[in-house]
This record gives structure tokens, sequence and C-alpha cells, in this order.
């Protein structure tokens, strides 16, 4: 009988013991094939570090559901360890007096040697690191399966002619010209590269991040949104609220020519046993082939409560700087690493021209902020803005009324 209470006790101890081992919950929307293989990266090197993982994933492409999720977590005083959180969004957070200092594991890392200014300026909220990068996206490009291109007698475009040209042609075999899910996030990731082809590096800077008032309601802005609707004709009637991955499967399957899409989508051929330059093509987006749309992916660090989950966040965030997880993590997400001194052979032909790339185009200012991606303006006006290009994806709103829509968008506070 006295065995018992003792008994009671010993596991009473087991089951703090536990609770008290060190966790993260980290809060992401990587689901799809290839995003959900990256993540599982992660979630292996972490509990190969005693750590364990507490998956918060919240499907839905661009992040719109898992923002919603964090938001109402935070409300009720249970914020994860860490979110998939980026751009000017971060210093939304950290106004919030949410985020947790990385400082001490920044200097330990030397985070400050590793990575470009124009990366540690978003990380950091008031001097001091708040969240960690993940990696590089490039947005501007466009998913070809060239066997498709062979059927319709079509050739690879570089320009816009070229690609209406193609587009035509797969039209007319009886395929669908371009791939793509009716959804705002995925119409304003076509819209900035037919902005960035259209007008170029210098005119995207100055309307869709300066937010240059001009720019937004002049002819080049109208062009673009010609453009777009010509653009439109050529996408299926079954494309609203599709998602993105399952329009990269019709071109992966050759149900589709091409889609415009962020180099996430390379993770879904990678997924699928596809290799570039053989079963898909990785091509600039019409008339990008100079410019660079950055996305990068981050984890901003929440506040958390003791001693043990403080120093397991500490070691996510090193984990995540690591040169392993960024090789591995990217060679399954379709980005690149974020850090120097990751060793690039592994890495397929469409990856180590997106590091060329990424090099060449930050010294002729031609490397620009994805604002689809939230990396260019806060996102209140953000999300004024791709509400604007959803409407016109989705109506008989002229180019003239769009760009006018646009711009008031633009002035959203
Ligand atoms: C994120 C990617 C993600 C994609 C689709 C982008 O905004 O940066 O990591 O794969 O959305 O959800």
């Amino acid at each position: 009988m006295t065995l018992k209470p003792l008994a009671l006790s010993a596991l009473l101890l087991t089951a703090s013991l536990a609770q008290a081992a060190p966790q993260v919950e980290v809060l992401h929307y990587w689901t799809s094939g290839g995003e959900a293989k990256s993540a599982a990266e992660l979630k292996k090197i972490m509990e190969s570090k005693g750590v364990a993982w507490k998956d918060f994933a919240v499907a839905g492409g661009g992040g719109e559901n898992a923002m919603t999720a964090l938001k109402a977590r935070v409300i009720a005083g249970s914020a994860p360890t860490a979110a998939q959180i980026k751009g000017p969004a971060i210093q939304e957070w950290g106004q919030e007096g949410r985020l947790a200092n990385l400082d001490t594991a920044a200097a330990e890392g030397k985070w400050e040697t590793l990575l470009p200014p124009v990366v540690t300026n978003v990380m950091k909220y008031k001097g001091h690191y708040v969240a960690v990068p993940v990696n590089v996206h490039r947005v501007n490009w466009l998913w070809v399966n060239p066997a498709v291109l062979e059927k319709a007698g079509a050739k690879a475009p570089t320009s816009f002619a070229e690609f209406f040209d193609a587009a035509d042609k797969i039209k007319k075999a009886g395929l669908v010209a371009i791939a793509h899910g009716g959804q705002p996030w995925q119409d304003a990731t076509v819209f900035e590269s037919v902005v960035l082809g259209v007008g170029g590096a210098d005119f995207y800077k100055k309307a869709l991040v300066q937010l240059d008032q001009a720019s937004l309601t002049g002819p080049t802005m109208i062009k673009a949104f010609e453009t777009l609707a010509r653009i439109k004709t050529y996408i299926d009637k079954d494309a609203a609220g599709r998602d993105w991955n399952l329009a990269t499967a019709m071109v992966i399957n050759g149900k589709a020519g091409m889609q415009f899409m962020g180099d996430w989508a390379k993770g879904e051929f990678t997924a699928a046993g596809k290799v570039p330059g053989k079963d898909y093509l990785c091509l600039a987006a019409p008339g990008t082939e100079k410019s660079f749309t950055f996305n990068i992916d981050s984890l901003a660090m929440f506040k958390v409560k003791g001693a043990d989950d403080q120093k397991a966040q500490l070691t996510l965030a090193n984990a995540v700087m690591s040169p392993e997880f960024q090789e591995v993590f990217n060679l399954n997400k379709g980005s690149i690493p974020v850090r120097a001194g990751v060793p690039r052979a592994r890495f397929d032909s469409c990856a180590t021209r997106s590091m060329d790339d990424m090099a060449a185009t930050s010294k002729t200012n031609m490397l620009v902020p994805s604002l689809a991606h939230g990396m260019a303006v806060d996102s209140a006006k953000a999300g004024a803005i791709q509400d604007v290009i959803a409407k016109f994806m989705n109506s008989t709103m002229t180019p003239q009324a769009a760009a006018q829509a646009l711009a008031k968008a633009a002035k959203t506070m």
C-alpha cells in the first residue's frame, strides 16, 4: 500500500519531466508536396538536437490563412515559438512587442558576416534580430512543359510577343496554355511579373515599391493591365479557387503549357522526380530576364516563457542558419540558400541560375522585392492592392479603371 503514493509521485515526476522537455511550435504554411518535404527536414534536424517539434501547419498558399490563425493564437495569449512571417510584416509584429531577441544567437553564429544587409535589415526590429531567414525564392519565373511546346509547334518564349504566340499555339493544340489558380495572391503573383516585364525594374520599383501615384496611373501601368487582360483569355474555366500546386501539376502532367509562379513550384517538379532542362524549363517571365523579384522566407520568433523553451528557440534559430539546413531545405523547396558558404554542387541548373542572377541583379539594381509575397509594402497596402488585382481578374473592369483603383489602394493606411 505504501508503494502506491510513491508510484504515483514517480509518475507525476515523469509527467512533469516530459512536459519540461524542450519543444518548439512552428507555424508555417508549407503543406504542398515539395513544401512538406522541406518542412520535414527542419523537424528532423530539431529532433536530432533533442528538441520536440510541434507542427502548426495551416494550409493555404501565400500564407493568408496562416496569418489569420497566428493572430488568433497571439490574441489568445498562446503564441507559437516561431512563425513564417516575412518582410515588412516582421516590423508590424515587432511594434506589437511580441518578438523575442535573437542577438545572442546572431552574434555567436556571425550572422552579420553571412548575410547581405538587404536581408539583415528585414530580420531586425529596432536594431535587434527578431527573425531568422530561411531562403531566397525568385518570383519572376515561367514554368514550361517542353513536350507541350513541341506538340503545339511553339518555342520557349522570352518576350511577351513570343509568349502570346506560344499561348495561341498551345490553345489551338487543345491544351490549356496558362495553368493558373484563381486566388488573389496567385493573381498578384502574375501581375507583378507582368509589371516587371512590361515596365522594367525601375518602373516596378517606382510603381510597386515607392507607390508613386503617377506611375500607378500612367500609360505603362495601363499597358500592364492590358497584358494581364490578354493573359486571362488563356486560363481555363476551372481556375477559380484552384491551389497553386494543382496548377503546377497541370504543367507537370502535360495538361497545360506554362505557369507564372515563384520557384516553390520547382519543389513540386522535384518532388515528382522531374529534371530541369529535360522535363520542364525554368524561364524568366517574359521580358524579365535581367531582373530578379525576391521573396525571402523567414521565421520570426515570439517571446516564450521558460528557460528550456527559450533555449530550444535559439537552437531553432541556429539550425535554420546552419549550412546543412540551408542546403537540404532549399534543395527540396526550390529556393536558394540565403546565407553565404553553402556548397552549390547539389543544386540544379535553375537554382544555380537563380544564385548567379541574384548576385548580378544586386549589382545592376535590378533586384526588386516581391509585392505579392509581402516584401515590398506594409500588409494593409499589400492587401488593398491585391484586392484590386483580383477584382480586375474576375470582372470586366477596364485597364484604366484598374490603374485608378490601384493608385487609390496604394494610399491605404
Ligand atoms: C512563400 C513560400 C510558399 C508559397 C506558396 C510564398 O509566399 O514565400 O514559402 O511556398 O508562398 O505557399
